[in-house]
């Protein structure tokens, strides 16, 4: 099971709203066949797998129930029974309304035995993005930001640019490509000018939505965030009261605002609608502690640079804090060296770190 969970991985990125799905057939204890999701809209890892298996009688390892209806692709469960599998072993029921056990069902009663379960808890966690969008109909968030030593975003004259080193930036740069969407707020992009694209050549022609969170609609339309919108498009929001309402792109949402700023709860319900499954929050400081604040993010990644920066005016990680007795924790969390710092990740929604 591990290693058809793994093999899903190679899709990461490509899938969504999709799932991470690989697939091994085995026959009398060797695989004699595998396959993943490679991307949304092509065949579905049960369909890779069996495509050429002429046996049967085999086992076939799949993390995820395998689908019952007609999608873009036909039922997993009818080649499964055509191809007279006699064992399925999952991990986890598929939250799919559309399929949510009737996969399973459908394969007990053609006398397929199911197992499930297996690996459920690691499952879950590579498939958190998934999970939460089928769960909760909201993107999974991810903030990411690179930090001194001492929790700042920048200097006290509001530079970022030089906190992280080069082998920081790169790596947090390709992390990009393992979500749907980008998000800043509207100073980031006022003050750095950034294109928030994907440069890495290895992620061919993958897309990214970029989001930006301009209360006021005062983005000016020569900065660089407005080019290349073909491979990726550029949604904003901007707030219902904003003096000037005249969208910049097709996708220029006015929403109700939360106080001051933008009520994120309806830029996550809105994102879910263009079928965003997961967004990486990359600053700046506002936008990530208004993230915090209101408990809507479920993963945290700090590029730490090791330096202190100091001072009460430059941007603080999460300037509005909590009690020391209710701290944010990290779940699961994993810390590597990198650079000149080290790069701390994990969960902070326990219901979807994976248990
Ligand atoms: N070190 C890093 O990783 C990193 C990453 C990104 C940025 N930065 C730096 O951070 C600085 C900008 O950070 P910042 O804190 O000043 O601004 P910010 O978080 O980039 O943007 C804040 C602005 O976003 C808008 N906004 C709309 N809805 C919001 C909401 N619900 N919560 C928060 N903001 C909302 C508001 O715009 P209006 O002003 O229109 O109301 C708010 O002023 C820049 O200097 C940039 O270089 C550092």
């Amino acid at each position: 099971m591990k290693a058809a969970i793994n093999l899903g991985l190679r899709g990461k990125g490509f899938t969504e709203p999709n799932p991470l799905v690989g697939a091994l057939v085995v026959d009398r204890g060797k695989i004699i066949s595998t396959g993943f999701h490679r991307s949304f809209g092509t065949p579905h890892a049960e369909a890779m797998a069996l495509k050429s298996v002429s046996r049967k009688h085999t086992t076939l390892y799949v993390p995820l129930e395998p689908c019952c209806h007609f999608g873009i692709n036909p039922p997993c469960t009818d080649l499964i029974i055509q191809k007279k599998v006699s064992r399925v072993v999952i991990a986890l029921q598929d939250p799919n309304p559309r399929v949510n056990g009737k996969g399973i069902e459908m394969m007990k009663k053609n006398d397929i035995r199911i197992e499930t379960g297996c690996l459920e808890k690691y499952y879950a966690r590579v498939n958190r993005h998934y999970l939460k969008f089928m769960n909760r109909k909201r993107p999974y968030v991810t903030l990411k930001a690179g930090v001194s030593l001492d929790g700042k975003l920048t200097d006290k004259h509001h530079r970022s640019k030089w906190i992280t080193d080069l082998e920081m930036r790169k790596f947090s740069q390709s992390l990009r490509s393992e979500f749907s969407a980008i998000l800043v707020g509207g100073r980031t992009v006022l003050v750095d000018d950034p294109r928030l694209t994907i440069r890495e050549r290895g992620w061919g022609d993958k897309r990214l939505y970029r989001v930006v969170l301009d209360t006021y609609n005062q983005l000016d339309l020569n900065q660089k965030i407005f080019r290349q919108q073909q491979r990726f498009p550029l949604i904003l929001f901007s707030s219902q009261t904003a003096a000037n309402r005249t969208p910049k792109v097709d996708n220029h949402h006015f929403i109700k605002s939360d106080g001051e700023v933008l009520d994120l709860n309806r830029v996550l319900k809105i994102l879910a609608r263009y079928r965003i499954a997961s967004v990486l929050v990359e600053g700046g400081g506002q936008v990530i502690n208004s993230f915090l604040n209101k408990k809507l993010a479920d993963e945290l990644i700090l590029f730490t640079a090791s330096k202190v920066i100091g001072g009460s005016d430059s941007v603080e990680l999460f300037a509005s804090g909590v009690s020391l007795s209710g701290p944010i924790r990290l779940i699961h969390h994993r810390i590597m060296n990198l650079g000149s710092g080290y790069v701390v990740r994990g969960s902070i929604n326990p219901l979807f770190s994976g248990g």
